[in-house]
């Protein structure tokens, strides 16, 4: 059974050789430690001899010191024991393990099962080949079993073993295993959930792990073992999909060689198949699969090669290549699943970064569907996804990404979401299917251009985005300036807060999530503004860097002007030229900018005008000394 065979003894390369080649199966344990998770995997150890003698010493007095098990020993103090070592210097909160036997490697992802925890079950799971559900005997389905389950339904894991515990603890009772199986049976079929194994066990006592639990004749299934060492690996399941290779470098060494080098994500390849570059499209056919152990007649998914083509076309890091006759598909806008995994909210419309494998875009989420609930798996109307909740959402791309759905393909269809300030891992999500609008919307190239209008007027076209808290002096200021600019007979055009409030953006309130899709439209107006020629004036709060930041970006470099109105907010406070500070100190107003909603002021503004030792009058005439300096004006 175990991995420890008499090969380490008489022929130790052999023995390697063997252990090289064996299959290696990833699999995720879902539960709490009550469920008796961490007995089953200490067990796993344990069985497969993969605990040191001195860790076996340490777990064999602790049991005797600690255990609940009388003199056997109690295996969950052993992975407890490393649970507790690793909470010491956290930065990843799932535990891998691994142990082998005659026919397979395993690593085991242990998860912790509190529902704050999805995120670190998703970064578990997501490579996870099966799923082992724990359930205990006397308690039944949990809320936790239904939740662990819709997650793992959601990462597409292909094998889910439900394993009914502590069968010893009701008397190895036929009917109670039956009756959970209805329960959860009835379940999965709600879900969609294929291809589910129900073993009932005892993970204490060794009933049904390795060997089968004569306690139970009536049980005629697998062992957890054997069933582990024998369900389809990912890798081969992947092997009958279309050929599929993400480019990860290009490698040109010399002149004459320029090969494509990745890891096959999916699908076979041979010298000769017709191949297509994607996003691009361009076609040509493979000529060599050159490896580090020379050329192959063949490579299939997993396997790390470099291909050359016949013809030399254009290709670079990202790109997939795809077979011909079967491609990956190419769009911008896609429906997905998204998991979001850190403090700070998800609001629909903000620039993120996405990354799906070797391929980065912009992205914005421009439609938050709805999030479902994972303990009831309610559909839940939201306008912003919080730490660990879980959305439907329509993404927009700036660019065209070759993808596969991820029901398909897990490496072309799963993407993480990357803060662009901080460039940490914000969220993670599996991509569904292209959104048809993607496919049917094409830019249209228009004879009269920006350049054209611009010129007619005899002018440079920009935007100047005052930013500041309310009653900073933004409108004031704007307003002056566009007169002086009016009077010098420049086109002009003032977007200004309150106003657009009352047209456009009447719909819109000042949650966090309104006022990121109140800047985010008024970016895109003022862009069009841009484009008709006009000098643009915007007068809002704005209070996000990240929405400024994205209205810098949707302009050409010399065209955004950020002007920041810096006012204290006790100044601010004491003008309150509408009464508003006044009504929010009373709490009669909500989510007021600089009382409970945050005011992020910005780093390097363009200009800075310093109210507090400024007329008015002054400052607007700063704003049209520096157009001047800019060669705006
Ligand atoms: S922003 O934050 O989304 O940029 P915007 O500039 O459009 O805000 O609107 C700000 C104006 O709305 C303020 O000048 C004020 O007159 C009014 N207002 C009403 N409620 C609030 C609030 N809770 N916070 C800030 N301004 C508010």
């Amino acid at each position: 059974m175990a991995h420890v065979s008499d090969l380490i003894a008489t022929d130790i390369e052999q023995y390697l050789r063997n252990h090289q080649h064996k299959s290696l199966l990833r699999f995720i344990t879902c539960g709490s430690v009550d469920d008796g998770k961490s007995t089953l995997i200490g067990r796993l150890l344990y069985e497969s001899k993969m605990l040191f003698e001195d860790q076996l010493a340490a777990v064999k007095a602790d049991s005797k010191k600690w255990g609940t098990q009388g003199d056997q020993i109690d295996f969950a103090l052993l992975v407890d024991g490393l649970a507790a070592e690793r909470e010491q210097g956290i930065t990843i909160d799932v535990a891998y393990r691994f142990f082998s036997t005659d026919r397979r490697k395993f690593i085991v992802a242990d998860t912790p099962g509190h529902e704050q925890y999805t995120r670190n079950m998703v970064t578990g799971a997501s490579t996870a080949d099966a799923a082992v559900l724990m359930v205990d005997a006397r308690k039944g389905l949990l809320t936790q079993t239904r939740r662990h389950s819709y997650l793992v339904k959601l990462l597409g894991i292909q094998h889910i073993v439900v394993a009914i515990n502590k069968m010893d603890l009701v008397d190895y009772s036929e009917q109670v295993f039956r009756r959970i199986v209805e329960d959860y049976r009835e379940f999965a079929r709600r879900i969609g959930l294929e291809n589910v194994t129900f073993i009932p066990m005892s993970a204490f006592k060794g009933d049904n792990i390795v060997a089968p639990g004569a306690a139970m004749p009536w049980y005629q299934g697998t062992t957890l073992m054997a069933h582990l060492e024998s369900v389809e690996i990912d890798d081969e399941r992947m092997q009958r999909q279309p050929f599929r290779l993400p480019v990860q470098w290009v490698n040109r060494p010399s002149l004459d060689f320029r090969g494509f080098a990745g890891t096959i994500a999916s699908g076979e390849v041979r010298p000769g198949d017709r191949i297509r570059v994607q996003p691009s499209g361009k076609e040509s056919g493979v000529e060599r699969i050159v490896t580090r152990d020379g050329d192959l007649p063949l490579a299939v998914a997993g396997q790390s090669i470099t291909l050359t083509l016949r013809d030399e076309i254009d290709i670079s890091r990202g790109d997939v290549i795809s077979i011909a006759e079967n491609p990956a598909e190419v769009a911008d806008q896609f429906e997905a699943t998204l998991v979001w995994m850190t403090e700070e909210p998800l609001f629909p419309g903000r620039p993120y970064l996405l990354k799906c494998g070797t391929r980065t875009a912009n992205v914005q989420v421009s439609q938050l569907k709805h999030k479902v609930n994972v303990n009831t798996l309610e559909h839940l109307a939201a306008k912003a996804l919080e730490l660990n909740e879980i959305g439907i959402v329509n993404l927009a791309l700036d660019r065209p990404l070759a993808f596969d759905a991820y029901r398909d393909n897990r490496d072309l269809g799963s993407f993480v979401v990357i803060d662009r300030l901080t460039n940490n891992t914000v969220g993670a999500g599996m991509l569904h299917f292209a959104l048809r609008r993607a496919h049917n919307i094409h830019l249209q190239s228009l004879d009269v251009d920006k350049a054209a209008r611009a010129r007619l007027k005899s002018q440079k076209p920009c935007v100047l985005w005052f930013t500041g808290l309310s009653g900073a002096g933004k409108s004031t200021i704007a307003n002056l300036v566009e007169k002086t600019l009016d009077a010098m007979g420049r086109h002009t055009y003032l977007l200004d807060g309150d106003n657009v409030r009352h047209g456009l953006n009447r719909d819109l309130g000042f949650t966090e999530a309104d006022r990121v899709e109140n800047i985010r439209r008024v970016a895109e107006v003022a862009k069009l503004m841009v484009d008709a020629g006009l000098l643009v004036i915007t007068a809002f709060i704005s209070p996000f860097c990240a929405e400024r930041r994205m209205a810098r970006e949707l302009l050409e470099g010399d065209e955004f002007i950020e002007i920041f109105v810096d006012t204290p907010l006790a100044i601010a406070e004491e003008r309150d030229p509408k009464g508003l500070y006044k009504k929010a100190r009373r709490g009669e107003l909500k989510h007021f900018t600089g009382i409970d909603s945050p005011y992020e002021a910005p780093q390097s503004p363009e200009l800075r005008l310093d109210t507090v030792g400024l007329s008015a009058e002054d400052a607007a005439q700063r704003v049209i000394a520096e157009l001047k300096a800019l060669g705006i004006i």
